[in-house]
């Protein structure tokens, strides 16, 4: 049997750095979700269709092909063939994501993805509806926030020293934009799922906070 950790939790609450530490120290695999809807985002808009578009989307998914492969530990995302883990990982894209991601054909095509992976291997997987959609049956479920102030912060830091030029104020205003489509969305939003223990990270460091998830893990595990 296959352990499943599921992590939710809003944009920049530091849920992928955290999970890939913990998958590192426990020999999980890690599964980031989020790359797949950057993957379909890119995808989409690229071809010019929108996600109002949903004749040319249900057409799309039919054909489009999305999967992830990993590469000493580090998982690649790829796009109809092409090796889109670079690509994907702009503010733009991430937005693109959100506004694609409300759509329930694409849901439905990467959840089904996502769920066949989760029997493959302990994994820790992280997004916005694991615990609550895509492994309502995981071993542990932690929904991971930080305050917008705090998670604007760490992006901005991210991004600055990338050498990107963008102000706290813009990526502010984007962390709450996002936040508000992820969580209001009609299909699968964001919510904390009944059995999620919270952690807050807003006062934790990356160690400390993967600590702390390896700590729920052993707890539960033993249960
Ligand atoms: O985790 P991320 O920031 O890379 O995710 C990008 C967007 O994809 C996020 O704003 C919402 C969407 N997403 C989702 O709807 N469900 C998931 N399981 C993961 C991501």
């Amino acid at each position: 049997m296959s352990y499943n950790v599921a992590i939710d939790g809003p944009a920049g609450a530091g849920k992928s750095t955290i999970a890939k530490l913990f998958a590192k120290e426990m020999g999980f695999i890690y599964v980031d979700t989020g790359a797949m809807y950057r993957a379909m985002g890119l995808y989409f808009h690229g071809k010019g269709i929108t996600p109002q578009d949903i004749d040319k989307i249900k057409e799309g998914c039919k054909t489009v092909d999305v999967s992830i492969s990993y590469e000493n530990g580090k998982q690649l995302v790829w796009l109809n063939g092409e090796d889109v883990s670079k690509k994907i990982r702009t503010e733009e894209i991430g937005g693109l994501a959100s506004s694609y991601a409300v759509v329930p054909q694409i849901r439905e095509k990467l959840v089904e993805l996502q769920q066949k992976l989760a029997t493959t291997a302990d994994i820790v997987m992280d997004g916005r509806d694991i615990g609550t959609v895509v492994l309502p049956n995981a071993d542990l479920k932690v929904y991971l926030t930080a305050s917008v102030k705090e998670r604007a912060k760490r992006r901005y830091k991210e991004l600055i020293d990338k050498g990107m030029q963008v102000t706290i104020e813009e990526i502010e205003e984007d962390i709450r934009g996002r936040d508000y489509r992820d969580m209001n969305r009609e299909v699968s939003p964001l919510k904390q799922a009944d059995d999620a223990v919270v952690l807050d990270t807003s006062f934790m460091n990356i160690e400390e906070a993967a600590k702390a998830l390896k700590e729920l893990f052993e707890q539960r595990k033993d249960a």
